[in-house]
């Protein structure tokens, strides 16, 4: 998953204002945060496009499970220190006060015995005060199933399609992702990536998110349509 789209993912999502998203969630961040410091970790990084905008005020860490995700974000944003982790089980030895982990990049746990060890390992990277913003993927009620979906990049020397289709088992989502690629002087390529993300309720969430010494809240207007965000602060 990611590993072959890793050097296209920033064609792929050209369209996301990752710099308003950051703005957004720098407000958030001065709303809840109670810790003193400045130390950012985003899990789940991918390409590292929002710590470019978080570096200037934060001193900032990335992990991703993709170590081809990390090698694109190392070599385009500076100054960051970016590693390859789970967020399930990373062990970083360290506390953060702002724990970021966006654009659904939770749902890749799957389970909600999964979700219930991430929130753990999250708050054992929080300071006291610590605060932790998480952009979930969709509920069951939220989810598109059966419904088709193409998005398209359309560059002078590189033009990529990729269409999928959306299924569901049990709190499961699966998304077939089939890609065309074409490169200036280069062949085609093709190749699927299957995203399996879990559907999960936002009450259960919560509950876990509690269980796990966060004091929490779900906002309904987020980042992106119908995901809300969930903010969570340590104890
Ligand atoms: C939709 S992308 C989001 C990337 C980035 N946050 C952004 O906003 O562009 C999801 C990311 O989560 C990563 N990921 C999936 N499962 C993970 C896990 N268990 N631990 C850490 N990262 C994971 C993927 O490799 C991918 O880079």
């Amino acid at each position: 998953m990611y590993k072959e789209l890793a050097e296209y993912y920033d064609l792929i999502y050209h369209w996301k204002d990752y710099k308003t998203e950051a703005n957004t969630i720098k407000e958030l961040i001065r709303e809840y945060k109670r810790s003193e410091g400045k130390n950012l970790l985003d899990v789940g990084c991918g390409t590292g496009m929002h710590i470019k905008y978080f570096k200037d005020d934060f001193s900032c860490m990335g992990i991703d499970i993709n170590n081809e995700m990390v090698k694109v974000a190392k070599s385009k944003v500076d100054g960051v220190i970016f590693e390859q982790g789970d967020m399930i089980d990373f062990n970083l030895k360290t506390e953060f006060d702002v724990i970021l982990c966006l654009f659904s990049s939770i749902g890749y746990v799957k389970t909600y015995s999964n979700l219930e060890k991430t929130f753990m390992n999250f708050a054992n990277h929080l300071k006291k005060g610590g605060v932790l913003i998480v952009e979930p993927w969709f509920t069951k009620s939220a989810f598109w199933v059966g419904v088709p979906g193409m998005t398209t990049y359309d560059g002078e020397d590189v033009k990529i399609a990729r269409l999928n289709t959306t299924k569901v088992e049990g709190d499961l989502s699966i998304m077939e992702m089939h890609y065309l690629i074409a490169e200036k002087n280069g062949d085609i390529k093709y190749f699927v990536d299957i995203h399996e993300l879990g559907l999960f309720e936002t009450d259960k969430t919560l509950e876990l998110m509690a269980k796990a010494n966060l004091i929490s809240e779900f906002l309904i207007d987020g980042l992106m349509k119908d995901r809300g965000l969930l903010i969570g602060v340590k104890l």
